[in-house]
């Protein structure tokens, strides 16, 4: 069956088109980065008009890249929850509005577990690769408003071990970036920048947080502060090419390194509690270069990333995992609605 997947939830406009909840046969996803670019970050207000502007185009576009018309779709896939409330309300229209003129089922998901689910992807056009990761696994779910350490016993059946205290890690990366200006979204460059400096210039503090009740948490707002406001006290070395004053590339290096290994000491505690040996990673955090190779080079332990295209946000990701709770039996009602917020997600920190 193929499943239309509507995806805005807070800044990419995106729909898709898969398969029996694998096989991706279109995945549009259109970015307004340069209308939140001006304001460093993303302007609610901003982003549900663009929405209601570019959704009946992005939809248009994933059918016609994926060969096939409205008649040929089964079902109607939509993020319903967590995110900006006026962009998911957006997305939700439209996919009930769809759904009831053709007549066909429509499933409201969640936003993390579709995040979650984005590794099961493949895309139609490449060769068969690996089977999808099997149940039980660690999931490790990083974008710019959550950050979870999970136990996945199936697509829907998720049981948080851990989660931030405070910030998310892509939140961390996102006000880095912005205050020392190098661009935005914030991960993407602070990812590209570590690359040209030295890891090694700033010694950041870890939080402490690796004992008793918290040894799955992290934290990010004592990190995100030493290299906002507390810079100085932590550098290690001076660069005398740039005249003793601090090169962002070494800032980056430093940061990305630090908020790095905040997440792999509670993931790697969650991995020796719970015995389990794989780790499947979700969100746009997990298209972090050095995040990849920590794992990699972690004996005992294997990595399962999405493609890059499947870690942002995007409609594939929601068109497969919909696909499983219709396969179940599951449907949203017309009255389904909208929720920025996810309880489950942040259990004992309100
Ligand atoms: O999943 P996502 O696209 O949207 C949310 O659901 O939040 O994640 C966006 C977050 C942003 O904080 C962005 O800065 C971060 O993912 N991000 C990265 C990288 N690419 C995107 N963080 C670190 N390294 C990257 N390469
Ligand atoms: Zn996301």
């Amino acid at each position: 069956m193929k499943v239309l997947g509507i995806e805005t939830s807070c800044d990419e406009c995106a729909a898709a088109v898969v398969e029996d909840g694998r096989n991706v046969l279109s995945n549009v996803v259109a970015t307004q980065i340069p209308f939140h670019a001006p304001f460093n970050g993303v302007v609610p207000e901003i982003a549900s008009r663009k929405h209601t502007e570019w959704i009946y185009a992005v939809v248009r576009e994933a059918l016609d890249k994926a060969g096939i018309g409205p008649g040929d779709l089964g079902a109607v896939a939509v993020t319903s929850r967590p995110g900006l409330l006026g962009s998911l309300i957006v997305g939700l229209s439209f996919a009930k509005a769809f759904a009831w003129a053709r007549g066909i089922p429509l499933v409201a998901v969640d936003h993390m577990k579709a995040h979650l689910y984005a590794s099961r992807l493949r895309k139609a056009e490449s060769p068969d690769e690996d089977p999808p990761p099997e149940y039980p696994f660690l999931g490790l779910l990083v974008s710019g408003g959550h950050t979870i350490i999970c136990r996945a016993d199936g697509f829907d059946d998720i049981t948080v071990l851990g989660t931030t205290i405070d910030d998310a890690v892509g939140e961390a990366f996102d006000k880095v970036a912005k205050h020392y200006n190098l661009g935005y979204p914030g991960g993407a460059v602070i990812d590209r920048l570590a690359r040209e400096g030295d890891d090694g210039a700033f010694r950041f503090p870890m939080p402490s947080l690796h004992k008793g009740e918290h040894r799955h948490d992290v934290s990010y707002s004592g990190l995100k502060n030493a290299v906002i406001n507390q810079l100085g006290q932590f550098r290690v070395k001076k660069d005398a090419e740039n005249h003793g004053e601090p090169r962002p590339e070494d800032i980056a290096a430093s940061f990305q390194k630090t908020a790095v290994e905040i997440l792999l000491r509670a993931l790697f505690n969650a991995a020796d509690d719970s015995g389990l040996s794989t780790v499947v990673a979700g969100g746009g955090v997990a298209a972090n270069s050095r995040l990849r190779e920590r794992l990699a080079e972690r004996r005992n332990l294997r990595g399962v990333f999405p493609p890059p295209e499947f870690c942002g946000d995007n409609g594939a990701m929601i068109a497969g995992i919909g696909y499983q709770y219709l396969a179940r039996g599951d449907r949203s009602p017309m009255s389904v609605t909208a929720s920025a917020r996810v309880e489950g997600f942040k259990k004992r920190y309100p």
